[in-house]
């Protein structure tokens, strides 16, 4: 069989019968690879096919989705650049692999989720919804995108000091402006995920 090199490391589960017919694109925080949000991705969509791309930035060692300056201080140049990159993946990923009609719902933890963020911001039609827990805004675009249609759920934590509260907030009008429909679920948690979280994902996936 000849191998296509999609350009990233990663891992793909097939859809089985009745499962949903979206597929979920996985996207891990800092330090993870891409078989960590697999179980993630079944318990939030049993039966989807998942795609797990691993972020291909190491920041000693630990892989990334962009580059960061420091905490919470992102290289604006490499998150546009990676969230290209990353669409292009998914673009390529869906056709080798024929994941079908429904464009992928991502869902992504921290850094994932602000990778995730950017694609929604910088390629709107790649995504057909998201699922963001603790995340940030990644990049403010020049040319506000139109996310009429896409449903965006982010998980924060009350908290969290590193995605605040104020940075969902923000996030959250921005999506909104640009004509996403938002729903933000508050947990009584820091940066880490909890267990009620990936029970309201689950619910607002239906
Ligand atoms: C992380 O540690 O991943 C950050 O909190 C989020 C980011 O840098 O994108």
């Amino acid at each position: 069989m000849r191998s296509v090199d999609l350009g990233f490391a990663y891992k793909l589960v097939p859809a089985r019968d009745g499962g949903a017919p979206a597929p979920v694109l996985l996207l891990h925080g800092t330090g993870g690879d891409e078989s960590d949000l697999l179980p993630l991705g079944e318990a939030l969509a049993p039966g989807a096919a998942l795609l797990s791309p691993r972020g291909k930035v190491l920041e000693n060692g630990m892989p990334r989705f962009f580059r960061r300056l420091a905490e919470g201080v992102f290289d604006l140049k490499d998150v546009e650049a990676r969230a290209h990159e990353l669409a292009d993946f998914v673009q390529g990923a869906r056709e080798l692999h024929h994941l079908g009609e429904a464009r992928p719902i991502a869902v992504g933890f921290s850094n994932g989720a602000n990778i995730a963020a950017a694609m929604l911001l910088l390629r709107p039609e790649v995504l057909g919804g998201a699922i963001l827990f603790r995340a940030m805004v990644p990049i403010v675009p020049a040319t506000p995108p139109d996310l009429g249609g896409i449903r965006v759920f982010l998980g924060a934590g009350r908290r969290d000091p590193i995605a605040s509260p104020a940075e969902t907030d923000r996030l959250s009008g921005l999506l909104k402006e640009a004509g996403a429909s938002v729903t933000v679920q508050w947990a009584d948690a820091g940066h880490s995920l909890t267990a009620g979280d990936v029970e309201a994902a689950k619910a607002w996936l239906g």
